[in-house]
């Protein structure tokens, strides 16, 4: 874990509010250096998806900045819950776990619960926790996370709750610390929000309108996180392919990604997530020549069905798809497509799935990550006609079975052959095991020494299933 402060010169956009914040930073620590009854330990669980991972890196780094320790969640004196609204049973978790931790504090009398993330956005959410959850302690939202140092500070003199929600982004507030999970992997991000209104997603409203970072701001990070030891980067915005809209200087993905992979120590670059709607000829050919961008493309299809994407407003067909498909694989060797599915998305009908399973046996995803539609309060399709969930079930199953036998059988292709392999972690269900991923992100476990966590190994793979693959180092490549 290594606490990072990014603070160039010219970070002017947001610059005094970054400044108010350091200065809570200081007053927090001093706080907790001579009172031992103040916040020493946390505990913080995200939910959702990168972007969240993202902002709890911040707070991480706010928090280790002010000397609290990370501790499991029934040690912590601060348990921090940051949520998720994509779909419905990310919610009712919460919930769930408010239960166990009011159950904490009466053990912990220092205890403090904040929540925060997407569905701190949502005004009924707001409603039921100031209703139903007096033990919450702080709430805010994804607007104002960088006000978390002063959030805190109100939260330790206050007896009452303290809710601070936002209804939009006011500025874009860079340089405070953050802790990075691993030394030699970052994800940056290089916009927040989505302009995009499918009818299913409510991302839109709890993320708020789309805003590009400048990338002078994106550049300077990625390369302090090379000199820091950084060799993998992996950009992040709710759809990368409208990056750079808005700026002053306008800059399209295809060239931040370039200039991105150019700099020095910086070995691959990968980027998440990309709407089909606005994806260039220029990135794919950009993906097909320079090296260090990861032959891998996240490509959400949601359905197969022309009919059906019209309702959910994707604004591209069954046909448009499958032609970008075949472009990257013509463009781009060795290219692993992956993809998110929705089965049971209003009005579906078993013609409209079996269009989604021709699109997947035509595309031969690599995996996929596959949802049964959850209504949304607020969004226009929770309003339309919906689907019976046990037809919806049964056809999910079906995917399921699809998806991984085409994902078994890509994988085959590699048994036997030499990978590169950034090796991430020991392997959670066997000590003597690595585990990393090759360029397509494909996980490879294999057996060696701690010491190679962070280098790139070259990998001969033996064996091959739908979700993984297992390999041996080869030749000598040191201990
Ligand atoms: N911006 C990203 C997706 C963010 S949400 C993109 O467009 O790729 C991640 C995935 O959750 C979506 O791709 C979609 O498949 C799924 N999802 C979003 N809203 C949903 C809902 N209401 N019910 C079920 N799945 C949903
Ligand atoms: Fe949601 Fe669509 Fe935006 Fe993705 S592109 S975040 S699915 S509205
Ligand atoms: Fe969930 Fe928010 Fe991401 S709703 S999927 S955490 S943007």
């Amino acid at each position: 874990m290594s606490i990072m402060n990014l603070r160039p010169e010219y970070l002017k956009e947001g610059a005094e509010e970054a400044e108010r914040q350091r200065a809570a930073i200081e007053r927090l620590k001093t706080r907790r250096e001579t009172d031992e009854n103040c916040t020493q330990t946390y505990f913080i669980q995200t939910m959702g998806c990168q972007m969240n991972a993202r902002d709890s890196e911040k707070l991480k780094g706010i928090l280790e900045t002010i000397g609290c320790r990370e501790v499991p969640e029934n040690e912590a004196d601060l348990v921090i819950y940051n949520t998720c609204c994509v779909r419905e049973n990310a919610e009712s978790r919460v919930y769930g776990r408010l239960g166990y931790l009011k159950s904490l504090k009466k053990r912990n009398p220092r205890l403090k619960i904040a929540l925060c993330g997407c569905m701190m956005q949502e005004k009924t959410v707001i409603e039921k926790l100031q209703k139903s959850y007096p033990e919450v302690d702080l709430v805010f939202g994804t607007y104002n996370l960088y006000r978390f140092p002063e959030l805190m500070e109100a939260m330790l003199d206050s007896d009452r709750p303290i809710f601070d929600l936002w209804q939009e982004q006011k500025e874009i507030v860079e340089d405070l610390p953050s802790v990075r999970k691993y030394p030699f992997k970052a994800s940056v991000n290089i916009m927040y929000g989505c302009d995009n209104f499918c009818t299913y997603c409510i991302v839109p409203y709890v993320r708020g309108r789309e805003r590009s970072r400048e990338p002078e701001n994106i550049l300077a990070e990625v390369r302090a996180l090379a000199e820091s030891g950084v060799k993998e980067i992996q950009l992040l915005g709710q759809n990368v392919n409208s990056y750079g809209k808005g700026l002053e200087n306008p800059i399209t993905f295809a060239e931040l990604l370039e200039q991105v992979a150019n700099i020095d120590g910086i070995e691959r670059v990968r980027f998440m997530s990309s709407h089909p709607k606005d994806l260039s000829d220029e990135l794919i050919e950009v993906m097909g020549r320079v090296p260090k961008i990861c032959p891998h493309f996240h490509l959400p299809l949601q359905s197969g069905s022309s009919r059906l994407l019209k309702k959910m407003n994707r604004r591209y067909d069954q046909e448009r798809f499958l032609s970008l498909v075949h472009k990257f694989k013509a463009a781009v060797p060795e290219i692993a497509l992956t993809t998110d599915i929705i089965v049971g998305f209003p009005g579906e009908t078993r013609e409209d799935f079996e269009e989604t399973l021709k699109v997947v046996k035509e595309a031969r995803f690599d995996s996929a990550f596959t949802f049964i539609y959850s209504p949304r309060v607020g969004t226009p399709a929770a309003l339309m006609e919906q689907v019976p969930e046990e037809e919806s079930k049964v056809n999910f199953e079906e995917l399921l079975k699809v998806i991984e036998d085409i994902a078994y059988e890509n994988h085959q292709q590699w048994v036997g052959r030499e990978v590169e392999v950034l090796a991430e972690d020991v392997s959670k269900n066997d000590e003597h095991l690595l585990t990393g991923r090759t360029p397509q992100n494909i996980l490879v476990h294999f057996p060696a020494g701690k010491r190679w966590i962070g280098e790139t190994a070259k990998v001969r793979i033996k064996e091959a299933s739908a979700f993984y693959m297992l390999g041996e180092m080869v030749g000598n490549q040191g201990e």
